[in-house]
């Protein structure tokens, strides 16, 4: 496989945190606030260090350490009208909304941001707020079959001035969006980033979006991941940007760092991890070969929604920057990053650790191109 994109910079993202409990379940002090005022400090303070993209979550109902959630498409577009130059993912479910509906407010929140709104298209693992809202939760691969659709009629929308799509789930008719998303160059239309790691995914992924969006791994899962999603959207002529989760924990020296996980996982809310693990794993299990995101998840990954401990950027700067460099060279071209207390740690990871992630990826471009197996 060919190395990652040695050229460009690699790109970070945050966590918006806009459901309450912040991104660990866990009942260590957070001094991170799911409110509007703090997430708009925020989101300022993470454009001046350094960060190119903010995720925000879906979370409907309470569950699992998260008791209150901010709507995500109504929370982006306050983000973006808040920043200048962020640019804010919003996750959504194919099965809540209709595919037109939110492709005409992505091009509403695009309009008004200057070109900065993408979407995170996740599938679900979340029975309840499907349920508990009077729709059908379809088998894992149905909710594939129905996002992959998705994607197709949101790009058909948002790129053809008679949009016609006729599939098993959504149907067009000559419909016409105007205004259309901001022509901004190199980007033919707001990004699709996509959440999901199962073999479903990853084919949807080469298929259809511009990203793929991967819990926290080692390098041996990202290699598999980047080589599966790859070679699908080889078959297609297409390229697939990857993006890797992970919780980052820098501190002044690595038993400082580590401590803090310790503290992290000793302080985990049992209850609400072990409620999570089992949704989630029955959510993964329905998928046929059982290849779900979290399927080999242990307590103490779980207790990081998206296992981001599991990508080791736990340590001191020079020890992470290390790390995020030899992720690039696999081929990760974006870390999506949560931390514990978000304004202080934003601010420490743009001042101490992004200039060190600079510095090594100068190197790279120094060294010869290297090839990988
Ligand atoms: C980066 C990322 C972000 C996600 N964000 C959300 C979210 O905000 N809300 C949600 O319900 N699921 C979210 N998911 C989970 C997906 O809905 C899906 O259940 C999960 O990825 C499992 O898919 P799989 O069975 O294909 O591995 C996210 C997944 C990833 C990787």
């Amino acid at each position: 496989m060919s190395v990652g994109n040695i050229e460009n910079p690699v790109r970070f993202a945050y966590w918006v945190p806009n459901v309450s409990g912040g991104l660990v379940v866990s009942k260590i002090e957070q001094r991170t606030d799911w409110g509007y005022d703090y997430n708009r400090e925020l989101a300022v303070l993470a454009e001046n260090n350094g960060f190119d993209y903010a995720l925000s979550q879906v979370r409907y109902i309470a569950s699992y350490g998260a008791a209150y959630q901010h709507e995500s498409t109504g929370f982006s577009l306050a983000l973006l009208l808040a920043t200048q130059r962020l640019k804010v993912i919003a996750a959504i479910h194919p099965g809540l909304w209709h595919p037109g509906v939110l492709a005409k407010f992505v091009a509403t929140a695009d309009q008004l941001s200057g070109g900065r709104a993408a979407v995170n298209v996740v599938s679900g693992w979340f029975k309840d707020e499907f349920t508990k809202l009077g729709e059908p939760w379809l088998e894992h691969d149905e909710r594939y079959r129905r996002s992959e659709e998705f994607i197709r009629v949101l790009r058909e929308i948002w790129t053809s001035e008679h949009a016609e799509f006729g599939g098993d789930f959504y149907r067009l008719h000559d419909f016409d969006l105007r205004p259309k998303p901001v022509d901004v160059p190199g980007r033919p239309h707001p990004e699709i980033f996509q959440g999901g790691n199962s073999t479903a995914a990853r084919r949807m992924a080469g298929r259809v979006s511009d990203w793929y969006f991967s819990n926290g791994r080692d390098f041996d899962g990202v290699v598999e991941q980047i080589r599966d999603v790859r070679t699908e959207a080889a078959l297609y002529g297409r390229s697939v940007q990857f993006g890797l989760n992970a919780f980052l924990i820098a501190r002044d020296s690595e038993a400082e760092a580590r401590e803090v996980l310790r503290e992290i996982v000793g302080k985990a809310d049992r209850e609400a991890v072990e409620g999570f693990g089992s949704a989630v794993r029955q959510a993964g299990q329905a998928a046929p070969d059982g290849k779900g995101m979290w399927q080999d998840s242990e307590f103490a990954d779980l207790v990081q929604y998206n296992d981001g401990f599991r990508t080791g950027l736990i340590g001191t700067p020079e020890q992470i920057a290390e790390r995020i460099v030899a992720y690039k060279r696999l081929g990760v071209d974006l870390f999506l990053l949560g931390f514990l207390h978000y304004l202080e740690e934003v601010e420490y990871f743009g001042k101490r650790v992004l200039p060190l992630v600079r510095e090594l990826e100068a190197e790279d471009r120094g060294a010869p191109v290297r090839t990988g197996s």
